[in-house]
This record gives C-alpha cells, structure tokens and sequence, in this order.
C-alpha cells in the first residue's frame, strides 16, 4: 500500500547535512513506491503555541503563520518524519514550535488515561537527526522528547530513528572522522 510520508525538516541550511540525510532516507522511501513531501520550516515558518487555548479542540490556530495551512497534511499523512539537527542536544526551536501547535490537532477524549488530558489523531512517526559529535549520549534528550511527547503522550506508533551523529559542524569542521 502506498503511504503518505510528510517530512518536517527543523534545520535551516538548504544543503545541510540535515538536509542530505533527508534526501537520502527520500529517495528510499521513494522507490519503495510510497509519496513523500518536505516541508521546510523556514520555508514555512511555524511560531510556538502562545497558550491561549483558542483552538480547542480541533479548531484553527488565531496565529497568521503557516501552521493552519499544513494541518490538513498532517492529517492526511500516514507516517510523519520529524528531521531535525542536534542544537544545543536537543531538537531544533523550530521543530519544538511545530509539535507545540500539535494542541489545534488535539480532540476531546471524554475518558482519558492517566496522564492525558486529549487524544490525537493516530500516526506513524519517525525521528531523523545529525549531530556534531557522537558520543553514546550525543542524542539522548532528543529521543526522550521524541519518546515521551510524540510516542507515549501524544500517541504516534514509533517507527524508528536515524541519528547520524559525526556529520561535522555548521563552521564547514569535517566530521571527526576524516580529521
Ligand atoms: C546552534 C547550534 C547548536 C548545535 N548544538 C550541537 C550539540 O549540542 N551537539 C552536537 O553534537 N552538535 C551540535 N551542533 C552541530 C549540528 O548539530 C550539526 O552540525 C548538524 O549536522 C547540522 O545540521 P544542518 O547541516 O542540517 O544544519 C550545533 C549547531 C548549531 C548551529
């Protein structure tokens, strides 16, 4: 079956190694036959949530940003890649202000588990990521984010992470590896 593949790119260079990893796992999912789109979120710039509780539940963000207008690609997608760089050892502001405004996409659950407050609508998820370094904890906030906020409270069924770590800096410092 043909799926859906939406790609958030979190990172800001065109040709960066983010970017690269992006094509690369596109260009894949490609010629196994399934649809894929990039949204670039400089592209697209997408604000954080403000917290006004305006679109609950399932209405539109009041924000005059892009993010109403990739609501419907959201839910039309079978499986989201949230692609990001390492910043800080963590995912991109930009990618965090993406999930935030996942609150417009959240519905009434008029019996929730314990620890929810909503449901969201159901979605395989990934997690693409590079990094300078690459140590065994390089990544490590990252996926506790991913984990805890897309898989185990929002709901997304994990279907795994690609984290390239030893890309080289932004600085154009190759990577460890061929210094
Ligand atoms: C603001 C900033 C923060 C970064 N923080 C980290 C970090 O915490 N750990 C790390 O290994 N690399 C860090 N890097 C390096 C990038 O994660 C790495 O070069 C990444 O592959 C860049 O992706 P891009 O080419 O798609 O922009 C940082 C780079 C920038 C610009």
């Amino acid at each position: 079956m043909v799926k859906k593949i939406l790609i958030v790119q979190g990172g800001g260079r065109a040709r960066g190694n983010t970017a690269q990893l992006i094509d690369a796992f596109s260009k894949g999912v490609c010629d196994a036959g399934h649809h894929v789109e990039v949204i670039s979120l400089i592209q697209n710039e997408v604000k954080g949530c403000l917290g006004c509780n305006a679109c609950r539940y399932e209405k539109l963000c009041i924000q005059k940003d892009c993010f109403n207008d990739l609501v419907s690609k959201i839910k039309e997608a079978d499986l989201i890649v949230l692609a990001s760089p390492l910043y800080f050892w963590t995912i991109s502001s930009r990618l965090k202000a993406f999930i935030e405004r996942f609150y417009c996409i959240a519905q009434v659950d008029p019996c929730p588990p314990l620890g929810h407050y909503e449901k969201y609508p159901i979605k395989d998820c990934a997690l693409l990521m590079t990094s300078a370094d690459h140590y065994f904890w390089t990544f490590e906030q990252a996926v506790s984010y991913y984990q805890f906020t897309l898989i185990n409270y929002i709901g997304f069924r994990d279907k795994g992470m690609l984290l390239a770590g030893d890309c080289g800096d932004t600085n154009g410092t190759p990577p460890k590896k061929n210094r």
